[in-house]
């Protein structure tokens, strides 16, 4: 069967991730969507750029049309992040009749409504598990896994970025922004890292955690937000002389008009699991009726990791092309050639 082909816009941290991850692991990747996935197409704003990934330069375009308008791209893929022109694009793939898969959180937060709307009526899919939590796959554990409870609360550490700041700031006493400026370097923060520091990356994302735990509309707008930005190395270090960690988190939790929703740090007991989450790491308690409490763990920003999560909702979204139910639910492959990739 012919490779599905895909369309990128966006060929920065998270574009390039995917590239890499989807070209080191395509056998395994076709096996498990049904089709080989190719990227034919990758829209960027800046082709001369020199890149960790390389690729063919036939594929580079900084023309949007060259991807909208290809009627044998089946699915587009956004990694470019920002409201506009990403919003547009997606619009136009929908119209189209194009699948398509993003990371872009702000815009699942703030625009989600209308995009999920359209992609209702033109029957393609959405698909947005890179948006929340870098490489964990919270999304797909909260709608999926945990999908016969009725959720409680969502709490926990979802900006890599401040979670990285604060931990410097308290190991190492690195001024703040330093540990900014090396959350930068490391592609881990936002183009525009007020969106980091000052809590609306952690709103966005609590947003759509609330989303798809309560079955609520996207509310940005009900967000209370705190950042991190006022916090200097001393409190950091009072709170641990007080046997406390500092943490910046999201918390989502029904209350008795509603659902709370909010966004600050917070003084963690320093023993609780959640307080020894460090570093670019993002954890998420997720608490249901039927299962009790469950802690979601792994890196929450970063190239690869998001990119493992773009590529598991590419997966997702070929499976749902094809008409075989053996591919259609996500089986195990024990058949012969499931083993034939060496030990395990
Ligand atoms: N700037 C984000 C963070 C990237 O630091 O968590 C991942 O969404």
């Amino acid at each position: 069967m012919k490779a599905v082909r895909v369309g990128l816009l966006g060929f920065g941290v998270v574009g390039g991730g995917t590239v890499a991850v989807l070209t080191r692991n395509a056998h395994e990747i076709a096996r498990r969507a049904g089709r080989g996935i190719e990227i034919v197409k990758i829209l960027t704003r800046d082709p001369g750029k020199r890149r960790a990934q390389a690729v063919p330069e036939g594929l580079i375009t900084t023309d949007a049309a060259m991807i909208l308008d290809d009627p044998t791209i089946e699915v587009v893929v956004e990694t470019m992040g920002g409201i506009e022109p990403a919003r547009s694009y997606i619009l136009a793939a929908i119209a189209k009749g194009k699948h398509v898969v993003t990371a872009n959180k702000a815009l699942i937060a703030t625009a989600g409504n209308e995009i999920f709307a359209a992609a209702r009526a033109r029957g393609v899919v959405v698909a947005f598990e890179a948006a929340v939590a870098g490489g964990i796959p919270i999304i797909k554990a909260i709608r999926e896994g945990l999908a016969g409870n009725r959720i409680r609360g969502v709490a926990g550490i979802i900006n890599g970025t401040c979670n990285y700041i604060l931990t410097e700031m308290r190991e190492h006493g690195t001024e703040f922004a330093t540990a900014l400026a090396q959350a930068q370097e490391l592609g881990y923060a936002e183009a525009d890292p007020h969106f980091d520091v000052d809590g609306i990356d952690a709103a966005h994302k609590l947003t759509i955690l609330a989303a798809i735990a309560f079955g609520i509309p996207l509310a940005f707008a009900q967000v209370h937000i705190e950042g991190i930005r006022d916090l200097e190395s001393a409190d950091i270090a009072y709170a641990a002389e007080l046997g406390y960690r500092v943490k910046h988190i999201g918390i989502a939790r029904r209350v008795s008009d509603g659902i709370e929703l909010r966004v600050h740090p917070v003084l963690i007991p320093h023993k609780r699991l959640i307080a020894n989450v460090d570093g670019v790491m993002n954890a998420i308690l997720v608490s249901g009726d039927a299962v009790g409490s469950t802690l979601f763990y792994g890196p929450g920003a970063g190239a690869e990791p998001t990119g493992s999560a773009v590529v598991a909702d590419i997966i997702d979204v070929v499976r749902t092309l094809t008409t075989d139910p053996e591919l259609r639910v996500p089986h195990l492959a024990f058949q012969p050639d499931a083993l034939s990739d060496g030990p395990i």
